[in-house]
């Protein structure tokens, strides 16, 4: 079994929305109704919790809990909730955590399974989710001048889920507040600490919302599933 993790605490300013931006209506539902009804068409998943702004509560058969400054400290309140509501302990280290942007509200049931059965066959730390880079990829200085043209077949773009096991995870992400600050996802602490992170292909259309732009996108996209 396995427990999940659902970060929605963000601001979401880049959206410039009258709220946070996990409770944004999107296609008929908040936006983080999408990634909530995608979890729950998971079998193996047996509690779900839901890191939140202040003053939101939470969405019904979940565990809710306050966010933090950043994503990563957001993600460690989850975690620690996680443990709470079941036996209190340290819990099973080998135990698979997925851990879900609600920004991403295009992900399907079986782009969690697909990851998890991941993390089970490469015996890796973590598995993120990622679609191969498409567009040329430059490295350039200050000044605009490029300095290198990075290789694209061997760049990925990183999306969530992304899938730990508790003891990786955990271990990551009891390091000091300011590399958490520091890190745009989890993996990236899991690496700095020498573990082994794969990736996992997963479709472009599992796109992140961040601005408004994107909002329309995913609307339509999700208006097609319906
Ligand atoms: O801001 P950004 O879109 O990169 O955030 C990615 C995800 O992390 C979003 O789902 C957002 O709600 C969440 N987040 C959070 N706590 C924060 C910042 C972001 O749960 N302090």
């Amino acid at each position: 079994m396995a427990v999940a993790l659902l970060v929605a605490a963000g601001r979401g300013e880049r959206l410039g929305a009258d709220r946070p931006k996990a409770f944004v209506v999107l296609a008929g539902r908040p936006l983080l109704e999408w990634s909530l009804a995608a979890l729950r068409g998971v079998p193996a998943i047996e509690r779900i919790v839901v890191a939140l702004p202040p003053g939101f509560d939470a969405p019904a058969g979940t565990i809710g809990v306050s966010g933090g400054i950043e994503r990563s400290h957001s993600v460690r309140a989850a975690l620690a909730a996680s443990l709470a509501a079941a036996d209190g302990g340290d819990g099973d280290p080998s135990e698979p955590v997925i851990v879900h942007d609600a920004a991403r509200p295009l992900v399907t049931p079986e782009q969690f399974e697909r990851a998890l059965a991941a993390l089970e066959q490469s015996g890796a730390d973590a598995v993120v989710a990622a679609a191969p880079v498409t567009d040329t990829i430059k490295r350039a200085r200050p000044s605009g001048e490029v300095e290198a043209t990075l290789d694209r077949r061997t760049l990925w773009a990183i999306q969530t889920p992304q899938v730990f096991r508790r003891g990786a995870l955990s271990a990551a992400l009891a390091q000091p507040d300011e590399l958490l600050a520091a890190a745009t996802d989890d993996a990236w602490l899991i690496e700095q600490a020498g573990g082994r992170v794969h990736v996992v292909e997963s479709p472009r259309e599992n796109l992140k919302v961040t601005t408004a732009v994107d909002l329309r996108l995913a609307a339509l996209l999700l208006e097609e599933r319906c």
